[in-house]
């Protein structure tokens, strides 16, 4: 019997499981709101790391292992890094294969660089548009396998619920189509989520508001398990520019760029000083912290405004233009500055979210037949996660899925019609309902608020009088009597947005120490008591945390 998949995503993690289990003969759906050309991942642009070992350095897998669980600062999934760690050349070497154009060294391999958070040459790129060229790469075999007809793309479909048989077992989805409207429900013998991380709940950070954490915030109303909600990675070079905060690669101190202040006017290469041995490559929650204090703590942000200067002046000018096109491009585009010639102004910025959807290290999540890849899963960083290993882990969970896949047997999938289908027509339709009344609010007025209490309660530090305050604001957000001009969607995405703002902070209030992403003014120290992943999920409409072994594995 072929195996029916449903994949609801379209990045990287979203193709790469796509085409990984078109390969070993299955049948996949493969959902999306944008075209894959306008993921995410498109975005990425430093590299992904594997220890490739060309420099002469003796780089090897189990320094890559060692970098990532103490980025992680030790509550990463063990077993989950390993694996990573283990396939990360092997995947590399299948990008090359699909046609990935690597910036390749003067003897033809591909080229490695480093990255923060690690002391070899490890990360493969290709110039600073790394995620563009993989992800072109994999997209290109993708629409082979739809050409033989294994996998079948429905663009311009959203998320709407799982359908859960009486045991809690997902037996497919229901979804709805942006553009007529349709709800229909789709059924398949194994889902996998790969709809990537939760950005709207802080708004305008460096990621893509198509990646917004709806899903995420209606699974976990439908009992699915969050986890390591709390570890926000907040990217230390990010730039203000009128659209949004735009990142300025970690490839830029990789290839030698340098930060620093004035201090009585002359240059203070604070992170030079102050880590002798890394410098500006410590692990982003150190540099991030380091420029936090720079600005709060010493006032010594350049102009008393918060920001410091990465340096790239002193670098060759054909590097920056090569290996980091993309940096040259947006300096030029949003700042109209030359770095070449010029500094530029950096602070910390929101960037990525380590915890998600609670996984096991085979991706599989609290629910039965129900998998987890990419951003929005949360095994593999722990509470900070290494430059370079986002494509690394979005690729590595659709390799690790379709191989379940295909060894776990599934059961009969009959097609018989469940609840579920009615009760998002009737949501629909209540919907429509209400917007006939005269709502004054705007749903745009109450994401700018949610993200606004996010940004001023989840920042680099943490206390628990903030945590509170965010979360009696976030009960006082009217989410049903609103305007959502005419959009469905943007109606829905509300409660997902505020209930997933809740999971984070609830979990950084239980969470009583300092560790990685997650600093506490309250709890300075790291605590050896929670040395385990938190998690979260709705027990009778009430938040209930736990902290779990970082190993654990689900039941099926
Ligand atoms: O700085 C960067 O290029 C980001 C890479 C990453 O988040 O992995």
């Amino acid at each position: 019997m072929v195996k029916e998949i449903i994949v609801i995503g379209a990045g990287l993690a979203g193709l790469t499981c796509s085409v990984k289990s078109a390969n070993k003969n299955m049948h996949v759906k493969l959902f999306s709101p944008a075209h894959s050309e306008r993921s995410q991942s498109v975005m990425a642009m430093g590299g992904i790391n594997a220890a490739l070992n060309t420099k002469g350095e003796d780089d090897s897998v189990n320094e890559h292992y060692t970098d990532t669980i103490n980025a992680g600062q030790h509550i990463n999934n063990h077993n989950a890094v390993e694996k990573l760690t283990n396939d990360a050349p092997e995947i590399i070497d299948w990008l090359s294969k699909l046609g990935t154009s690597f910036t390749r060294d003067d003897d033809g391999n591909v080229d490695v660089r480093y990255f923060g958070g690690q002391k070899k040459m490890r990360t493969a790129y290709a110039g600073a548009r790394t995620g563009k060229q993989i992800l072109t790469a994999i997209n290109t075999e993708c629409r082979k396998w739809e050409y033989k007809e294994k996998i079948k793309r429905y663009i311009g479909w959203r998320f709407l619920s799982l359908i859960l048989d009486d045991d809690k077992v997902c037996r497919g989805v229901v979804m709805i189509n942006e553009n007529t409207e349709e709800i229909r429900d789709f059924y398949a013998d194994f889902v996998v989520i790969a709809s990537g991380g939760m950005n709207k709940v802080f708004g305008k950070i460096s990621g893509s508001l198509h990646n917004d954490g709806f899903v995420s915030g209606k699974l976990l109303n439908q009992g699915i398990e969050l986890a390591n909600m709390e570890m926000i990675q907040y990217h230390p070079t990010t730039i203000e520019t009128p659209v949004k905060r735009m990142l300025i690669t970690e490839a830029a101190r990789g290839e030698g760029g340098r930060l620093y202040t004035l201090r009585n006017g002359e240059k203070w290469y604070f992170m030079e000083e102050w880590y002798p041995e890394q410098g500006a490559l410590m692990p982003r929650d150190v540099v991030s912290r380091s420029i936090y204090r720079v600005c709060h703590e010493d006032n010594m942000g350049i102009d008393g405004e918060n920001k410091v200067y990465l340096d790239l002046t002193h670098l060759d000018e054909k590097t920056v233009k090569t290996k980091l096109d993309e940096v040259y491009d947006v300096c030029m585009n949003y700042l109209n500055l030359d770095p070449t010639r010029e500094p530029i102004p950096v602070y910390p910025g929101v960037h990525y979210f380590m915890g998600g959807i609670r996984t096991d290290d085979a991706h599989k999540t609290n629910i039965r037949n129900l998998f987890a890849i990419g951003e929005c899963s949360s095994q593999y960083h722990g509470a900070n996660r290494l430059g370079g290993n986002s494509l690394l882990g979005a690729i590595h969970g659709g390799w690790v899925v379709a191989d379940q896949l295909e060894e776990i047997s599934c059961e009969n999938n009959s097609s018989e019609e469940y609840e579920i289908l009615n009760y998002e027509y009737d949501a629909y339709e209540n919907w429509k309902e209400l917007q006939k009344e005269a709502n004054n609010i705007s749903s745009y007025e109450i994401e700018e608020e949610i993200a606004n209490i996010m940004n001023r309660t989840m920042g680099i530090y943490r206390t628990e009088s903030e945590l509170k305050e965010g979360l009696n604001k976030l009960d006082s957000l009217e989410t049903i009597h609103v305007n959502s001009h005419g959009c469905y969607y943007d109606y829905i995405l509300l409660k997902s947005l505020t209930d997933i703002a809740k999971a984070m902070l609830s979990s950084a209030l239980a969470r009583k120490e300092s560790r990685g992403a997650h600093q506490r003014l309250d709890y300075p120290e790291t605590n050896e008591e929670y040395l385990k992943t938190t998690v979260i999920s709705f027990d009778n409409d009430e938040l209930k945390i736990t902290f779990n072994d970082t190993e654990e594995r689900m039941s099926w």
